[in-house]
C-alpha cells in the first residue's frame, strides 16, 4: 500500500502520520504539506527517519504538482486532512479557506481520478472533515450523519463545499470516498491559536485568557490519537461512499472548560489555588459564534466497533503536561506570524 497523506505536518495530520508509520512498516507513507504557519516538521521529528516514511513540500493548490505525484509514487489510497482550519481567521481570509480546503481538494479529486480511471478496485480517497458543516445546536439534540448541512462561517462554508465535492466525485465517476466529520480534538502539537493550547500558553505566561461572549458555547471534545485511531479505522474498513461521524461524547461549555484548565495547569505549575482563573478575561464574541456541537457517534461505534477510549481529565493533564515540557517547541511556533496574528485578533489584551 502506497498511502499519501495530506496536511500531515498539521496538528491532527501528525498524529495520524505518526500512528500509521509506526503501525504499518510495510505500507509506503508519503506526508504532502505546504508548512503554512500551521505546519512544522517538528511534530515529526521522532519518525522523520523512518525508512517507510517521505516527506514532500507542496501545495495542493497546485494540480501539475498533484499529477506529478500521482505519477511518481502510484497511490493506492489518499488521507486528505490539509486545509486552513481556524475560523477566526476564516473570519478575515475568507479566499484562502476557498483556494485550499475548496480548490485544493478538488484538485486532489481530479488528480486521484485521473490516475485511478477504470481501476478503482482496492484504491480508497478519504476525506476528513468537520462536525462544523452541520451547523449550529440549541441545547437539545446532536448531529447524526443525516444532519442536513447548515454551515455558518467560512471555514465551515468552505469544508461543507471540500465534503460536497467528494460526495459528487463518488456519485458522479465512481470514485471510491469515505468521510468523516470530526468534533474539536486537543492534544500535544496543537497550533497555539486554537482554544485549549492557548489558554494554556497564556495561563503559563500569566497572560489574560480571552473567552468569547458568554461562554456557554459548548464543544463536543475529542482526544487527538482517538481521532487518528478512528481514521484509520476508516480507512481500512470503513464503506465506499459512506460517512461517519466522530465525537468524543464529551461537551462542555467554553467558560467550565477555561475554569478546569486553570485549576489543573495551576496544580501541574505548583501554583496556590485560583491564581490562574484570576486571568479569564471575557471578550468581544466572535461574529456568527455557533452555540453548541455535539456528535452522535453510534454510527462508526456499532458498524466498526471504533469508541473513544482517553479519559478527558487524563488526556487534558498530559496535554497540559506536554505543553509545559515542550517549550522549544512552543517558543518555536508562537515566534514571527504567530505574534502578527494574536496582536491582531486580540489587540493589546
Ligand atoms: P492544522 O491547521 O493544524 O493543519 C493543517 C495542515 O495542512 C498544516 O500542516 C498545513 O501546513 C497544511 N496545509 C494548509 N494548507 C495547505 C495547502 N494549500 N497545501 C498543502 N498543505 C496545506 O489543522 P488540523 O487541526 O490538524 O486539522 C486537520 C484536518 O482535520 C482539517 O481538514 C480540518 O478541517 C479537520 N478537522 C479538524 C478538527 C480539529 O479540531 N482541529 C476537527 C475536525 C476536523
Ligand atoms: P476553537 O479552538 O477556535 O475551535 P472551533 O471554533 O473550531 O470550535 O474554539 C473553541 C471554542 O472556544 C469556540 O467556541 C470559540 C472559543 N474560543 C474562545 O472563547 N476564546 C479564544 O481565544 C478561542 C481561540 C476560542
Amino acid at each position: 500500500m502506497t498511502l499519501l497523506i495530506t496536511g500531515g505536518a498539521g496538528f491532527i495530520g501528525s498524529h495520524v502520520v505518526r500512528l500509521f508509520v509506526q503501525r504499518y512498516p510495510h505500507y509506503r507513507i508519503v506526508n504532502l504539506d505546504a508548512l503554512t504557519y500551521a505546519g512544522n516538521l517538528a511534530n515529526l521529528r521522532d519518525i522523520e527517519q523512518a525508512p517507510n516514511y517521505t516527506f514532500v513540500r507542496g501545495d495542493i493548490r497546485d494540480a501539475i504538482l498533484l499529477d506529478n505525484l500521482f505519477e511518481e509514487y502510484s497511490f493506492d489510497a489518499v488521507i486528505h486532512l490539509a486545509a486552513e482550519s481556524h475560523v477566526d481567521r476564516s473570519i478575515s481570509h475568507p479566499l484562502t479557506f476557498v483556494e485550499t480546503n475548496v480548490i485544493g481538494t478538488v484538485n486532489l479529486l481530479n488528480a486521484a481520478l485521473k490516475h485511478w480511471e477504470g481501476r478503482f478496485d482496492g484504491k480508497r480517497f478519504y476525506h476528513v472533515s468537520t462536525d462544523e458543516v452541520y451547523g449550529s445546536l440549541g441545547s437539545e439534540g446532536y448531529f447524526t450523519e443525516e444532519s442536513p448541512y447548515d454551515p455558518r462561517s467560512p471555514y465551515s462554508a468552505s469544508k461543507a463545499a471540500s465534503d460536497h465535492f467528494v460526495r459528487a466525485y463518488f456519485h458522479t465517476y465512481g470514485l471510491p470516498i469515505v468521510l468523516s466529520n470530526c468534533s474539536n480534538n486537543y492534544g500535544p502539537y496543537q497550533f497555539p491559536e486554537k482554544l485549549i493550547p492557548l489558554m494554556i500558553n497564556n495561563i503559563r505566561e500569566g497572560r489574560p485568557l480571552p473567552v468569547y461572549g458568554d461562554g456557554r458555547n459548548v464543544r463536543d471534545w475529542l482526544w487527538v490519537i482517538d481521532h487518528a485511531e478512528a481514521v484509520d479505522t476508516i480507512l481500512h474498513r470503513g464503506r465506499v461512499g459512506e460517512t461517519y461521524n466522530i465525537g468524543g461524547n464529551n461537551e462542555w461549555a467554553n467558560i467550565d472548560l477555561v475554569k478546569f484548565l486553570c485549576d489543573l495547569t495551576d496544580e501541574l505549575l505548583g501554583r496556590s489555588p485560583g491564581t490562574a482563573r484570576q486571568l479569564i478575561t471575557f471578550v468581544k464574541d466572535r461574529p456568527g459564534h455557533d452555540r453548541r456541537y455535539a456528535i452522535d457517534a453510534s454510527k462508526i461505534r456499532r458498524e466498526l466497533g471504533w469508541k473513544p477510549s482517553m479519559p478527558f481529565e487524563v488526556g487534558l493533564r498530559t496535554t497540559i503536561q506536554w505543553y509545559l515540557e515542550n517549550t522549544e517547541w512552543l517558543q518555536y511556533v508562537i515566534s514571527g506570524e504567530y505574534r502578527v496574528y494574536y496582536e491582531k485578533h486580540y489587540g493589546n489584551l
